[in-house]
């Protein structure tokens, strides 16, 4: 099993795999300068294995393409994307980025994400899926309606933090700060 991770780990997932079944558990962080070299990895395997992938769609295209470049038959390579359940239209609101005060109008036909570039503001994001975890974001005011797969329920239940790529508030208005000593970003 090959696991990649960027940005935060799911460290207790990963320890209780890596407890299990150490010798089959290969980890990749890229905040650890750890990362998986995909063609070496797939062009190396015996012919007739199979390939599973699931998580974010950038990375099971990549494992795809990746697959068909080393003529993997398509019957060996399964993958799972997990579905974003945003919806088409949500209703719109306000984000105050703490730490500039900045007022931003999130459209109802838009992401927090979205609303947020249209400033020119950078922002870390891999999935843009609710899946990966790299766009979470504290909220010290409000509370989010949370759309994400990252966060487990107590975490959502503790309205700490949200993935600002999907998840809306659930008010008119919503305060939040980037996690930025977590994860060395730059968002206001
Ligand atoms: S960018 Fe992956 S959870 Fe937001």
């Amino acid at each position: 099993m090959q696991f990649v991770k960027t940005g935060f780990i799911v460290i207790a997932l990963l320890d209780g795999l890596k407890q299990k079944h150490a010798e089959h558990v290969f980890s990749y962080v890229d905040s650890e300068g750890c990362t998986l070299n995909l063609d070496e990895l797939i062009s190396s395997q015996p012919k007739g294995t199979h390939v599973y992938v699931c998580g974010p769609k950038p990375m099971i295209d990549a494992v795809i393409d990746c697959c068909n470049k080393h003529r993997y038959r398509d019957e060996y390579i399964h993958w799972e994307q997990f579905a974003s359940t945003v919806p088409e239209d949500g209703e719109a609101f306000t984000v105050v980025l703490a730490k500039s005060n900045q007022e931003i109008e999130v459209q109802s036909n838009q992401t927090i994400l979205q609303a947020i570039e249209t400033l020119n503001i950078d922002v870390e994001c891999l999935c843009r899926e609710g899946v990966c975890g790299t766009c979470e974001t504290a909220i010290l005011e409000g509370e989010a309606d949370h759309l994400d797969h990252y966060l487990s329920d107590a975490e959502k239940a503790s309205q700490k933090s949200m993935m600002i790529c999907v998840s809306r508030a659930k008010g008119k208005k919503t305060s939040i700060r980037s996690l930025i000593y977590l994860f060395g970003r730059s968002i206001a």
